[in-house]
Order: structure tokens, then C-alpha cells, then sequence
């Protein structure tokens, strides 16, 4: 990480913390590596986020069923799906500090914490293990799903009996996914518990190269739906060897971050490979119908697959921006007014004069009615509130002062330009609303 890019970083973080959209997971405690909360405002950006992928991907479309499976699964499944077996990374540790790492995080063989030596790279499952009911034998073993992918396949026969769809056809799930990693890093980026946006998309077999292509413009299209910089998107072709075990072809969209170009999303061709595996497992056919020619055969999946948190620090990073107004150095964030926690702010000007106070009152549950992401606010000068809002991304900042009295209209202060025009207090909502 650059000097330059790890500031970047460093303030971000403090922004978020400081606002209240991210705190360290069990702070009062010292943390829990890998973990982080979301405050009001980051969880109004994560469920504002979440909203305009489901209108995208499930209720915009005629072909993408929704759904939202159980976290715990029984353990057969990620036995059929591989991960048992497969979902591990290679992981070192120092014979002297006992410390471990990620074998491709380290360069040389001495451990980079005490200079000790390291052991011979092993295999490190991530599922998290748990155990179902009283007893804790073997019997009992499930594991934390570490990804969603696996409570659609299991449901995919539900989804044919029920609404008998015809290919191409998907399912869509948002939730959380959780893998122990060997080394959780860089804000919410690398954490042991996350969110996943995933779509299994199920296609006749000769139908994959086209529909890959497909999904990879549907994904760029979000990219910029969601307000990431596209510029700082880049498409990374996953070669042989370095792919997930399911997967023939994977695609991955990766993000300039601050510290460094990584992963963002995946798009992946999973074959025939989970249902062919569930059914082998499950003895229950999993097989598809085709309507016209009658065949029999297991669709073949392309997945695009969209972290949240990852989703959630692009986008601020996105956002995030410094310059001078009236003089003045500032930092706000350049949120989609679609996606900002706060649609706008309502200020009376002064909150000691009782008439402002109420006159202002009256227009915040005016607006709240229309649209309830609106904040009252009345601490500090106005001043010190532009600041705040500003900086969690508030569109407009709404002011009632004493020509409101006389004139029934506002103040309306743009976000970006800092400009102030005089709005009518009836055109608000629409103003707000465009
Ligand atoms: N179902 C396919 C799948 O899970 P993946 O590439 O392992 O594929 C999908 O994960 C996405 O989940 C990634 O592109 C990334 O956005 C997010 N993700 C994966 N591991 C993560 C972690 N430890 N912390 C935060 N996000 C993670």
C-alpha cells in the first residue's frame, strides 16, 4: 500500500466510524478479527444497495426467482458441492510464534511477525464447523455456509415443480456467507462474515458461451448502476489452475482498491457440476425437461456473483471526495442520490425560535410521509450541519427560515455544487423525487 493510498484508507475508515455507517465488530472487547458492524447509515446504504440489485436482478425480470434458504444446511450438501473436501486455501505457520499464514500472502520461508521459520504449506478448510443439537459427536457436525450458491441448488427442483420454468431461467438469494479466513484484511474487503448477492442462472448446455457473455454486460451495467467508478473496474480472465474446483470458466471483475487491484466480483460457469453432484448425493433427480424435444439433462450454470461488502466499500470509495467550497476544504461523499442513506436533511435556522421550530417540524413530517429517508436536524450552526450531512451523502439540506413564514418557501442546498436555490414548499417532493 502507497503512503498516499493507505490515507485514503485511514480516512475513509475514520469516516465511517465517526458518522456511524461502520464500527469494528465487538469493539468493547478488543474486536473479533474479521468481523465488523454496520451503524445507521451503513445499514441503510447495505439495505438501499441490496434493494436496487433485487429490483435488477429478480422483480425487473421475468426469469429470476427469488430466494432465501436457511444458513445451516445439512453437511451432505457441501459434501455433494465439493467443499468439504475442496474449499481450503494453503496455509503456513511459524515453528517459532505458531502464527499462520496464508501461503500465498507470504514471499520466502521465514515468518514476516518474529523472522522464524516456517513449516511445509498445508491445506486449511474455511467452513466454519458447528455442531446440530445436544450432543457434539460427529454425528452432529454442519458447517456455516460459506457461500449461498449451495441453498439454491438444493432448491432448485422446488423452483421447477412449483413455477415450471422454461431455460434460460435463475434463481437469485441475498444473505450471509462466513469463511474462517487464514487472513481477514484490509477494512470489509477480507472478513470471515459477509453478505453474498448471488444469481445461479441455468441454461441448456450449448447455451453457456452466449449467456456468459451476457451476464458479464449485466454485470457491468450494475457496476455502474451502483455508482462504482468503472474506470477503476478491470476484467480478469481466471486461468487454468487458479479457479474455484467448480468452475470451467470464472471471470473475475476486479477493483483498483487503495490497496492494490483485487477482486471485486466473479462470474463463473459451474457446468453441469453442482446438480449432477446434489443428485448423486441426494438420490433425488435433479434433472430438467425439455418441453419440446423431451430430453432429459442436468442445466448447465453461469453465477454471477456480487460481494455486498465489497459492493459497500467500492461504492464509498466511489463517493468519496475532497475539495473546497467557499473556501473552505470539505469532504463528502458522492453517493447516488438513489442509494444515499439520507434523502435530505430539515433544518429550522435557528432551533431557539419556536415558530421556525414548529414551521420546520411541520415541513420534515410533511416529507417523512413521501419519503422516509429524511432527517431532522437541528444541532450545531448550520455550518456545522452541512459538514455532517456531507459527509454521509445527504443530497439536499432543506433550511426554514423566517422568509419560509412570510412566503412558504425554502432553502434547498445542493450536495455538489454547495449552490442554494428558493424551492416552494409544495414543489419539494418533487424536487426530492427527481
Ligand atoms: N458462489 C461463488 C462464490 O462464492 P467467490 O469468488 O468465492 O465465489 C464470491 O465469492 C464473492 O464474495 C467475491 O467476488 C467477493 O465479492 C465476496 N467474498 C468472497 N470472500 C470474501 C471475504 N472473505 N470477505 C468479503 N467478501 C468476500
Amino acid at each position: 500500500m502507497t503512503t498516499h493510498d493507505s490515507a485514503l484508507m485511514e480516512k475513509l475508515i475514520a469516516l465511517t466510524k465517526r458518522r456511524g455507517f461502520v464500527y469494528q465488530g465487538s469493539e468493547i472487547y478488543g474486536g473479533l478479527a474479521g468481523t465488523w458492524d454496520l451503524g445507521p447509515y451503513g445499514v441503510a446504504l447495505n439495505n438501499n444497495i441490496k434493494s436496487l440489485w433485487w429490483r435488477m436482478f429478480v422483480e425487473d425480470r421475468e426469469d429470476v426467482y427469488g430466494v432465501d434458504a436457511a444458513i445451516l444446511m445439512n453437511p451432505k450438501a457441501w459434501e455433494a458441492s465439493g467443499h468439504v473436501s475442496g474449499f481450503a486455501d494453503p496455509m503456513v505457520e511459524c515453528a517459532k510464534c505458531k502464527r499462520r499464514f496464508r501461503a500465498d500472502h507470504v514471499e520466502g520461508p521465514k515468518c514476516p511477525e518474529c523472522g522464524g521459520k516456517l513449516g511445509e504449506a498445508g491445506q486449511f478448510n474455511m467452513m466454519f464447523k458447528t455442531s446440530i443439537g445436544a450432543s457434539e459427536d460427529s454425528s452432529s457436525v454442519t458447517y456455516l455456509r460459506p457461500e449461498t450458491a449451495g441453498g439454491m441448488f438444493v432448491n432448485f427442483k422446488n423452483i421447477v415443480d412449483s413455477f415450471h420454468p422454461k431455460l434460460p431461467f435463475g434463481t437469485a438469494q441475498i444473505g450471509k456467507a462466513f469463511r474462517n479466513e487464514i487472513a481477514p484484511r484490509d477494512f470489509l474487503f477480507r472478513v470471515r462474515e459477509f453478505e453474498q448477492m448471488e444469481i445461479e442462472y441455468f441454461v441448456k448446455p450449448s447455451a453457456w458461451k452466449d449467456l456468459f457473455e451476457y451476464w458479464r454486460g449485466q454485470m457491468h451495467d450494475w457496476i455502474t448502476k451502483v455508482g462504482i467508478d468503472s474506470g477503476k473496474v478491470h476484467e480478469l480472465e481466471v486461468p487454468d489452475g487458479e479457479r474455484a474446483h467448480y468452475s470451467l470458466r470464472t471471470v473475475d471483475f476486479e477493483f483498483d482498491w487503495p490497496f492494490g487491484r483485487k477482486e471485486l466480483y466473479g462470474l463463473a460457469y459451474r457446468t453441469d457440476y453442482d446438480l449432477r453432484n446434489h443428485e448423486e448425493f441426494s438420490a433425488v433427480d435433479l434433472k430438467f425437461t425439455d418441453e419440446e424435444t423431451g430430453d432429459r439433462f442436468w442445466p448447465h450454470v453461469i453465477e454471477p456473483t456480487f460481494g455486498l461488502g465489497r459492493t459497500l466499500l467500492a461504492v464509498l470509495l466511489s463517493s468519496y471526495t475532497e475539495d473546497e467550497l467557499g473556501g473552505e476544504k470539505r469532504t463528502y461523499l458522492k453517493l447516488p442520490k438513489h442509494l444515499a442513506p439520507v434523502k435530505a436533511a430539515v433544518f429550522p435556522l435557528l432551533k431557539n425560535k419556536p415558530q421556525l421550530v414548529e414551521k420546520a417540524r411541520e415541513v420534515y413530517a410533511m416529507l417523512k410521509k413521501e419519503i422516509p429517508q429524511i432527517e431532522w436536524d437541528d444541532n450545531g450552526n448550520i455550518g456545522k450541519r452541512y459538514r455532517r450531512q456531507d459527509e454521509i451523502g445527504t443530497p439536499y439540506c432543506i433550511t426554514i427560515d423566517f422568509d419560509t413564514l412570510e412566503n412558504n418557501t425554502v432553502t434547498v442546498r445542493d450536495r455538489d455544487s454547495g449552490e442554494q436555490e428558493r424551492v416552494a414548499i409544495g414543489e419539494l417532493i418533487s424536487k426530492l423525487k427527481a
